[in-house]
C-alpha cells in the first residue's frame, strides 16, 4: 500500500502530539514532532548560555549539534547529542522562550530541512505549526486543530496535574495565548492554516473521535 505524509498543524495545546502519535500508531506511520526540535535547540541554547535573540549564535549553535527523536517503548525521546531531554524541553523555561528561537529565519531554514529530510520518504505523521504550509506542502492529508484557548488551558492544565508538574490554569492561559502571538505574528512561516487543510474544532471532541476522523480521512488517501 502507498504510506502518504499527514501533516497536522494548528495552536499551542491543542492536542496535536496527543492526536497525531495515536494516529501514526494505528497507520503504523512514524510520528515527528517538529516543536520537539524546535524545545531542543532552545533548551541547549539556555543551557550553553546563548542569546536566544542572537540569530547568529543560534543557527552556529544548531548546525553544531545533532538532534535526534527516537521512538522508545511507544514514547518519543528527545536526544540532543545522545543525551536524553525528553522531560528537560518540557519545563516552563523552554516553553516560554521557544518562540523567540522558533522565529529566526535561519534557525527555520535549517530545521525545516532536516524535517523534510524525515519525512522525504512518506508513512509519517508530522506535527507542527507550519508543517502543511512549509515542510511538507505536498502531504496528502492536511490537519488543522483548533479548540478555544480555555479548553486548551483546562487540558493542559488536568495533564499536567496527572504528570504530577505543579501548574497553574491562569498562567497557563496567559503563556498560551503569549506563544499563540508570537507564532501567527512572526514574519517567517507563522502559524496559519494551509488552504487545502481539513479544520477540526476538538472542542466539543474526544482524543478519540478526533483520531477516528483523521484517520478515516487517511485511509481514504491510501
Ligand atoms: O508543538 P510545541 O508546542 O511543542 O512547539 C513549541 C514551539 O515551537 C511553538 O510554540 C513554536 O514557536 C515552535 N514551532 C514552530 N514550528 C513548528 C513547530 C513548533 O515554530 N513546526
Amino acid at each position: 500500500t502507498k504510506k502518504i505524509s499527514i501533516a497536522i498543524d494548528g495552536p499551542a495545546a491543542a492536542g496535536k502530539s496527543t492526536v497525531a502519535r495515536i494516529v501514526a500508531d494505528q497507520l503504523s506511520y512514524i510520528y515527528i514532532d517538529t516543536g520537539a526540535m524546535y524545545r531542543a535547540l532552545t533548551y541547549t541554547a539556555l543551557e550553553s548560555g546563548t542569546d536566544i535573540h542572537d540569530e547568529e549564535q543560534l543557527c552556529h549553535l544548531l548546525k553544531n549539534i545533532q538532534i535526534e527523536l527516537k521512538q522508545e517503548n511507544g514514547r518519543q525521546a528527545v536526544l540532543v547529542d545522545g543525551e536524553n531531554v525528553t522531560m528537560e524541553i518540557r519545563a516552563s523555561e523552554v516553553t516560554n522562550s521557544v518562540s523567540v528561537v522558533a522565529a529566526h529565519r535561519t534557525v527555520r531554514e535549517e530545521l525545516v530541512c532536516r524535517q523534510q529530510e524525515l519525512g522525504k520518504q512518506g508513512g509519517v505523521v508530522m506535527d507542527g505549526r507550519d508543517i502543511g504550509t512549509k515542510v511538507l506542502p505536498q502531504a496528502e492529508l492536511k490537519i488543522f486543530l483548533l479548540a478555544s484557548v480555555d479548553i486548551r488551558a483546562r487540558r493542559r492544565h488536568k495533564e499536567n496535574l496527572e504528570k504530577g508538574y505543579p501548574s497553574d490554569l491562569e498562567q497557563l492561559k496567559k503563556e498560551i495565548m503569549l506563544r499563540d502571538q508570537s507564532d501567527t505574528e512572526r514574519e517567517v512561516s507563522p502559524l496559519k492554516k494551509a488552504e487545502d487543510a481539513i479544520e477540526i474544532d476538538t472542542s466539543a471532541l474526544s482524543v478519540e473521535e478526533v483520531v477516528e476522523r483523521i484517520t478515516a480521512m487517511a485511509k481514504e488517501r491510501i
